[in-house]
């Protein structure tokens, strides 16, 4: 069983689409808590509103990593809420080796672009301008680089002409929010094989 910590900076639209898949059926994983390092983050207003622990983090001194002291009380309430496994989702900073090696392989995120390109901030945003004609999303293990790690699940929409950069994020999110849930339900069924970067998904391993 997955048991979830999810970590986000913002509004926690793709913790909502994990959280209404668990209640749905259709992702057998337990989401233990909620992490921001965001006070106001309406993310942890998400997970109060399932009665899921919210719990806020200062990850100062540092501005765009997670690290140091903060880090070492993340670890903690993992520990205290029995999490194997974490999802980032929205989460802006970077992840450092205190967390990387307890949770090894155990860390996935979602990013706004097909990986490897436009990686990094503002990653919509950069695609527009550069006017591809399709984009999309990529969950992908987290190792010590910025979003370098195996990809587990792409999709892709097209930019139409007529899309503005707002309309083009919002088909974007859409499938941000089926791709999510899907990988987790995968590596919850065991089916994730790693071939050195290649991910294939094997038959099911937990039924
Ligand atoms: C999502 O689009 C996610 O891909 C992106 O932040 C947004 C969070 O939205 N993540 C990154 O840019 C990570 N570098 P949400 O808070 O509504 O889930």
């Amino acid at each position: 069983m997955l048991k979830l910590a999810i970590f986000g900076s913002g509004s926690g639209t793709n913790c909502q689409a994990i959280i209404d898949a668990v209640e749905a059926g259709m992702l057998d994983a337990e989401i233990r808590c909620v992490l921001s390092d965001v006070a106001d983050a309406y993310i942890l207003e998400r997970a109060r509103k399932h009665h899921i622990p919210a719990i806020h983090f200062d990850c100062a001194p540092f501005k765009t990593k997670l690290d140091g002291e903060a880090e070492q009380k993340v670890l903690q309430i993992l520990e205290d809420h029995d999490v194997n496994f974490i999802a980032l989702a929205g989460f802006m900073r970077i992840v450092k080796n205190g967390l990387l090696n307890t949770y090894a392989g155990r860390i996935i995120n979602i990013h706004p672009s097909l990986l490897p390109s436009f990686p990094g901030l503002d990653s919509g945003k950069q695609a527009f301008d550069y006017g591809v004609k399709h984009t999309g999303c990529t969950v992908h293990f987290v190792d010590a680089g910025v979003d370098t790690g195996a990809i587990i699940n792409q999709k892709t929409i097209a930019i139409e002409d007529s899309d503005t950069r707002e309309s083009m994020m919002e088909k974007l999110h859409a499938q941000e929010h089926i791709a999510y849930p899907e990988a987790l339900q995968w590596i919850a069924e065991g089916r994730i094989q790693l071939d050195g970067r290649r991910i294939t998904l094997g038959p099911c391993l937990s039924g």
